[in-house]
This record gives C-alpha cells, sequence and structure tokens, in this order.
C-alpha cells in the first residue's frame, strides 16, 4: 500500500554526494532519513562476518529478513556492534554490489524500507528509491556527476581522515561500481521517468541543499 507520507527520494551513483545532500535535506525539513546503501552494506557485512557465501541468495535474504539495525546519532548498531566504519570498507563496498544485484535480498529488505516512511516526512537515498521502493514520491531527484569528480570527492573525505588512497584507482573502483548497479536485471540504477536529473560536477553542497528545497517547495504548492 501506497503511503501518503511526504516522501523525497535521492538516487545516484555512488559517492555521488547523495548521503550529504540527504542529511541536509532532512534536517532542514525535520524529515527523517533513510539510508539504504546503509542497509545494503549491513547485509554484506553480516554475511561476510557468518561466512554467508556471497552467491548464496537464498542464504543471504534469510539473513537480510533477521536484520534489526538502529539508527541513533549518526552510528550504526547491528546486534549490539557498532559497524558504522566496517560497513563503508572497501572490502564491504565492493561485496556489496554483489549482494545488492540479487533479487531476493532485494525483496527482503523492501519492508524495512519502507517502514521508514513515517511522519513527518522521509527524504530516502539509494538507487532505486524512486523507481522501486517509493514510486508514489512526492519529489524524485537523480543526482549525477562524472566519475572523476567523485572519485575527488571521496579521495579528500579519505585524506580527512587520514587514509591514503589512489585516485586513478577510486574511479576505476567507481566506475566498476556504476556498471554493475546500471547493468542488472532487478533495479538497476536509473532515474524514475518522473525524476529531476541534477548533474552536480559543479556544484557546491549548498547549491545543491538549496536547489532540492526549491524543488520541495514547488512540489508541495502543487499537492
Ligand atoms: O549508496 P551506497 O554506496 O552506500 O550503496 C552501497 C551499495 O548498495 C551499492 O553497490 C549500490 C547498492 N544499493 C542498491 O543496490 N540499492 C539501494 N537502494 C542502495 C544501495
Amino acid at each position: 500500500t501506497l503511503t501518503t507520507i511526504p516522501v523525497i527520494t535521492l538516487d545516484g551513483p555512488a559517492a555521488s554526494g547523495k548521503g550529504t545532500i540527504a542529511e541536509r535535506v532532512g534536517s532542514a525539513l525535520g524529515f527523517h532519513y533513510l539510508d539504504s546503501g546503509a542497509l545494503y552494506r549491513i547485509a554484506t557485512l553480516a554475511a561476510l562476518d557468518a561466512g554467508v557465501a556471497l552467491d548464496d541468495e537464498a542464504a543471504l535474504a534469510e539473513l537480510c529478513r533477521g536484520l534489526s539495525p538502529v539508527f541513533a546519532e549518526g552510528r550504526i548498531l547491528v546486534a549490539g556492534e557498532d559497524v558504522t566504519e566496517r560497513i563503508r570498507s572497501e572490502e564491504v563496498s565492493r561485496a556489496t554490489s554483489r549482494v545488492a544485484a540479487l533479487p531476493a535480498v532485494r525483496r527482503a529488505l523492501f519492508e524495512l524500507q519502507r517502514r521508514a516512511a513515517r511522519t513527518p516526512g522521509l527524504v530516502a537515498d539509494g538507487r532505486d528509491m524512486g523507481t522501486v521502493v517509493f514510486p508514489e514520491a512526492r519529489l524524485k531527484v537523480f543526482m549525477t556527476a562524472s566519475a572523476r569528480v567523485r572519485a575527488e570527492r571521496r579521495f579528500k573525505q579519505l585524506a580527512a581522515r587520514g587514509v591514503a588512497a589512489d585516485l586513478d584507482e577510486l574511479t576505476r573502483d567507481l566506475e566498476e561500481r556504476d556498471r554493475r548497479d546500471r547493468e542488472r536485471a532487478t533495479a538497476p540504477l536509473r532515474p524514475a521517468d518522473d525524476a529531476h536529473v541534477l548533474d552536480t560536477s559543479e556544484m557546491n553542497v549548498e547549491e545543491v541543499v538549496k536547489k532540492v528545497l526549491d524543488w520541495w517547495s514547488d512540489a508541495s504548492k502543487l499537492s
């Protein structure tokens, strides 16, 4: 059943800045925030920890159904363990794009995502928020940026945390992950027909937040 709760979807490729924008837009509007990529990452980390094979679709789906992650004050807890940093490792990132391609995994995480739509509203970021999970969303945004720009942003984030990285390797890695997200059969990365497409290559965070909030105020006038 579709919700009448206000939902804004922000989809786009890896490192397109969706998370930052979604959090900023969410706090500007007082809305909840769903980081759907974190759910796929949490499931993947749990599978790696439990030694579940990454191609055992049934076992992975079962594992997903048993997850009840807690998002609190910027931290993510799974079965009492703080996994906030571990789910962002390159190992988990790479494995996640394989796990997220499995239809049974996506079905198993669907309800968990739908339940995030609560009053007064939700900002949801991911790959298929506007196409599959919240097709009724009042505002859909699809953010893009060149792989190089995204790799540079990731590079700076890593450097700020004191992590050394190779820019060319980051670029290749992002392109490879994008390709897998785009070409998968189930819920591939693509803009919804009614999405606003925004290329953020030449924009800063403030500009993107403002653009999304402007679209939101237009969309709210219409409904
Ligand atoms: O947004 P992210 O980088 O945290 O996403 C991690 C992985 O999960 C990425 O490979 C794409 C996948 N994903 C997905 O398939 N569907 C979503 N709604 C969100 C993420």
